[in-house]
């Protein structure tokens, strides 16, 4: 089949940038990503491209070539799927939080809605592609569910395909992917339905790095690959407090860990702990599924791998704590990692609260993250953590958040680096040490070369 009009359900970090890259290089295709929230399609439509929402570097330059020629944001979603031969689910899947598996399990009611939305309209035959992460035949439920609620003799096809872009540099990752996974059915429809997405890709990826798979394989594969890049990251962060405790340094233990060609160098970098919006949650999924399938040894092995950011975390904060000489403690950083203004699961609220927790006022700075979103972080914990709106608002007003890094440095004397920004290793430290004594403990390692010599700064590696 050949792909004319493809519709794209959700507008996130995943469906804007990579249906960017699949309208540049397929300019005979009409690409129209619709979203619920309306105020996101108009950033995405608005004419001054620095309001996009999601900022990826070469992404406003994409969306200037091909916005309102072959790339179209709207919340018209009825309409797109219409006309659109393939639809692609990008969708959110979070955590449950209540019900069966809540606290482990995806939430998969986006990704349902969505493909009873798609049953409902179609009038023609649709092929329908799992973007977002799901657990392991997700591809069996969606396909009851657009059955249930098709019109008449309609035909789905699902195949699943899976996205690898790291956020920060989700372009770059778009255009030079190590491999795009395609899975789908075992069936001459399936195997005609994952063709015409090879097709696509195929404008821009070397055939030989399209792996096409079984369906589950693909699914699978998704959520094993971010289980065993995280694991890497905790298993060096493991190791990190017994450098500590026995002065080796776990920068050098990791760079000769990773000089092993069968191990490599990266995800090697001792952290604060891992964040964003994939990790936690599709290593619990993992766990949720393992213990479904009654494979609890296999379950306690993945979960360790949380087990070993939350001590992380936790380890940095007490770190703070121990060091405090008065009641303010500076963060500096808030995304979940450098280049991208997205905070989810970031380590920085976890290191806040404890810290809050433990009467500390708290001092932020990021480059990147708004102030509403660090409020918001923090008060969606709290809410989480059941706490009273009056005691919410005490707990928020010991946070204060700065317009620039030089307030924040001077409002405490003790410094938490939190996210590995670039420009930390750039600020004149020499001047701001001259005015305030400082200790700093670095999160990420990045300002050890940096901070050797300066006079007033007492500096600690994680
Ligand atoms: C994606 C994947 O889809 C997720 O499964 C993966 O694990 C991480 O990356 P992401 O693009 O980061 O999610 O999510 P987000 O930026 O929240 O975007 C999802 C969008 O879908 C939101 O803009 C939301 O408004 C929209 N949405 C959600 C709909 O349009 N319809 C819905 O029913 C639900
Ligand atoms: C991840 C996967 O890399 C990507 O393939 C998948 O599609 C989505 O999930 P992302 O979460 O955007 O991407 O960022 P990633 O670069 O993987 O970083 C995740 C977290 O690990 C960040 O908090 C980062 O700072 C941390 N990290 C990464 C480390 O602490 N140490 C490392 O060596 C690498």
């Amino acid at each position: 089949m050949k792909i004319k009009n493809i519709c794209c359900i959700g507008a996130g970090y995943v469906g804007g940038p990579t249906m960017a890259v699949i309208s540049l290089m397929c300019p005979e295709i009409n690409v129209t990503v619709v979203d619920l929230d309306k105020e996101k399609i108009n950033a995405w439509n608005d004419p001054d491209t620095s309001n996009i929402p999601v900022k990826e570097s070469g992404l406003t330059e994409i969306i200037e070539k091909v916005r309102n020629k072959n790339l179209f944001f709207s919340t018209d979603i009825d309409n797109a799927i219409l006309e659109s031969e393939m639809i692609f689910i990008a969708v959110n899947t979070p955590t449950k939080t209540t019900g069966e598996g809540k606290g482990m399990a995806a939430d998969l009611k986006y990704v349902i809605s969505s493909a009873i939305n798609i049953a409902r309209v179609a009038k023609t035959d649709k092929i329908v592609v799992e973007k977002s992460t799901l657990p392991v035949r997700t591809a069996e439920k969606l396909k009851e569910v657009l059955l249930e609620n098709a019109r008449g003799n309609i035909k789905f096809d699902i195949i699943s395909n899976p996205e690898f872009l790291a956020e920060g540099t989700a372009i770059n990752d778009l255009f030079k992917s190590d491999r795009v996974l395609i899975g789908g059915e075992d069936s001459i429809r399936g195997k005609n339905a994952v063709d015409a997405l090879v097709k696509i890709y195929e404008k821009w990826i070397p055939k030989k790095k399209i792996i096409t798979t079984n369906i589950w394989s693909s699914e699978l594969s998704k959520l094993a690959s971010n289980a065993m890049l995280a694991q890497r990251i905790s298993s060096v962060n493991s190791l990190s407090a017994l450098c500590e405790a026995t002065g080796a340094d776990i920068d050098e233990v990791s760079k000769v860990i990773g000089l092993d060609k069968r191990i490599g160098p990266s995800f090697l970098k001792a952290s604060v702990g891992f964040g964003g919006s994939c990790f936690q949650k599709d290593i619990l999924n993992l766990v949720y599924l393992c213990r479904k399938y009654k494979l609890n040894d296999v379950a306690d092995y993945w979960e360790q791998v949380i087990k070993i950011n939350d001590y992380q975390k936790s380890r940095f904060s007490q770190k703070l704590l121990e060091l405090a000489n008065d009641k303010n403690i500076t963060i500096l950083g808030w995304a979940f990692k450098k280049d991208t203004n997205d905070s989810r699961e970031s380590a920085a609220i976890y290191v806040a609260e404890i810290l809050i927790n433990n009467n500390m006022n708290i001092h932020v700075y990021d480059p990147m993250v708004t102030d509403e979103r660090i409020l918001l972080d923090l008060k969606l914990l709290f809410q989480h953590k059941k706490f009273s709106d009056a005691e919410i608002q005490k707990k928020l007003s010991m946070l204060k958040i700065h317009k620039n890094h030089k307030d924040a440095l001077l409002s405490s004397n003790l410094i938490g680096i939190v996210t590995e920004w670039d420009e930390f290793i750039n600020y004149n430290w020499e001047e701001i040490a001259k005015k305030n004594v400082l200790t700093v403990i670095d999160g990420r390692n990045i300002l050890s070369e940096r901070l050797d010599q300066v006079k007033n700064i007492k500096y600690f590696k994680l």
